[in-house]
């Protein structure tokens, strides 16, 4: 049976909730390997909705395994409230467990999120305010707290009292910020650590014999390839790695152990938060496709900003991944389209690129040069096999897939999880 990492293809929220959701049928465990609540994942069943920020998207089916493996970084109060609802909704979550090591993000790292953010003025990155970054920065730091660090009355006092030495001085003497007290976040913390204990176990070894007994387990990544702190758009970018590989680390399994890599994307392109977005569409169209694709931030409101498929974007995502394949969702957000443009080109300059770069100066001066493909202007949310798509969608895929060198396995034309048309085999 195979492990399989489900990685984001562009700049986050391509849908990886519900195709995770939608694999997780078949799937014996979840594991969800970096990020932390910046995440949003939607799933939608029986026409309800749940947003998943930490949870792993397959928990939704009571007899999967799921994990947040060590990558990820915790906010315990959303989590347990995450939890909660999802208990509330009559899900036991007794198959859920929690890596002991995962960091665990505290009220200064809030706090440093967006007083960094006020005191970057114009160069801000357009955080999610999660504390994403502030926690991972100590994590290498060597000042993090982790989840089995909260257990213990000892050694969360003394871990603590000598991080806040570092904090207090830079929320003080920098930002003018009051500070923080141990003693106050010990006792609402070490009320987290409680709660959270019963799921706390050794996930990369709860995987390690998953797997070793041929069961299904799926990685599912958070944010996007185009968001990874080494491979993305940086300085636009999150603070840890969203990309295939990252599973390995996050999740503590040795590359061999990875069968495939499915990627996902949008039909079209968004972005949220600053950054370089090259084929971003200020008009009418731009605003159509946000308001029939509801492109608004599952985690913070936030309008998403929204454009054409840059070939050359996926392209890149491909290798950076070794994606196999690529399940590719939302194609009803482009039912009304008279046109649909796919960048295939880059003109910077005199110079005209055709390979995607992360080089910022040439990607925020990047005017893009499109191929202009036929649209089907008729409705494909009903639509359940591959036949039934009109020829014109066919040929925008075809397209999609000899620009980017990889097959497109699945096809989303709708939030539910029975609103997906399957290509070809992606296992
Ligand atoms: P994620 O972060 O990658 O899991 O994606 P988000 O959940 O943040 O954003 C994707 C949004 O698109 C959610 O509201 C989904 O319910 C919705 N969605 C997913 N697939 C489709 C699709 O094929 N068509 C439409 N119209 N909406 C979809
Ligand atoms: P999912 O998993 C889209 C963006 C933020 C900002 C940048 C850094 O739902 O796809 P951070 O708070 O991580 O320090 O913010 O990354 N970002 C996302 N954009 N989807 C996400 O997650 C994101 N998580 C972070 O908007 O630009
Ligand atoms: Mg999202």
């Amino acid at each position: 049976m195979p492990a399989i990492v489900l990685v984001g293809a562009q700049w986050g929220d391509e849908g990886k909730g519900k195709i995770t959701d939608m694999l997780a049928e078949g799937v014996d465990m979840i594991v969800r390997y970096q990020g932390g609540a910046n995440a949003g994942h939607t799933v939608v069943v029986d026409g309800e909705e749940y947003i998943l920020h930490l949870l792993p998207s397959g928990v939704l089916y009571p007899d999967k395994l799921c994990a947040i493996g060590d990558g990820v970084v915790i906010d315990p109060k959303t989590l347990i409230e995450e939890i909660e609802n999802i208990k509330k909704r009559g899900l036991p979550l007794e198959n859920l467990r929690i890596s002991g090591n995962a960091h665990v993000v505290m009220p200064y790292h809030k706090s440093l999120d967006a007083l960094e953010e006020g005191l970057k003025g114009k160069h801000k990155i357009g955080t999610t305010g999660r504390g994403i970054g502030p926690c991972y920065v100590d994590k290498m730091a060597r000042l993090g707290i982790r989840v089995r660090d909260i257990f213990d009355y000892e050694e969360f006092h003394g871990r603590l009292e000598h991080t806040l030495k570092y904090k207090n001085l830079i929320l003080r003497e920098i930002f003018k910020h009051d500070g923080y007290d141990a003693h106050t976040i010990l006792e609402e913390y070490l009320e987290y650590g409680k709660y959270l204990k019963p799921f706390v176990s050794d996930t990369s070894y709860i995987i390690h014999q998953a797997l070793r007994d041929e069961k299904f387990v799926l990685f599912e990544g958070a944010q996007g390839t185009l968001l990874d702190v080494s491979h993305g758009t940086y300085p636009y970018v999150t603070s840890s790695h969203p990309v295939a590989a990252g599973a390995c680390v996050g999740a503590g399994i040795g590359p061999t152990k990875i069968d495939r890599v499915l990627g996902i994307t949008k039909a079209y392109t968004t972005r949220v938060g600053e950054g370089p977005f090259p084929t971003e569409l200020d008009g009418e169209i731009g605003e159509h496709l946000r308001a029939k694709g509801s492109e608004f931030g599952a985690t913070t409101g936030r309008p998403r900003r929204t454009g054409w498929l840059d070939a050359l974007l996926l392209r890149y995502s491909v290798r950076i991944n070794g994606m196999n394949s690529l399940a590719m969702t939302k194609l009803d957000v482009l039912d009304e389209q008279k046109t649909i443009k796919v960048c295939v080109a880059y003109k910077v300059g005199d110079e005209t690129i055709t390979e995607f770069t992360t080089d910022f100066r040439k990607l925020v001066e990047a005017v893009p040069v499109y191929e202009e493909l036929p649209g089907w202007q008729t409705s494909t949310s009903h639509v359940k096999d591959y036949r039934d798509l009109p020829q014109e969608a066919k040929n925008y895929i075809k397209y999609v897939e000899s620009q980017i060198k990889a097959p497109i396995s699945i096809i989303s034309v709708g939030p539910g999880r029975s609103q997906t048309v399957i290509l070809r085999k992606f296992v």
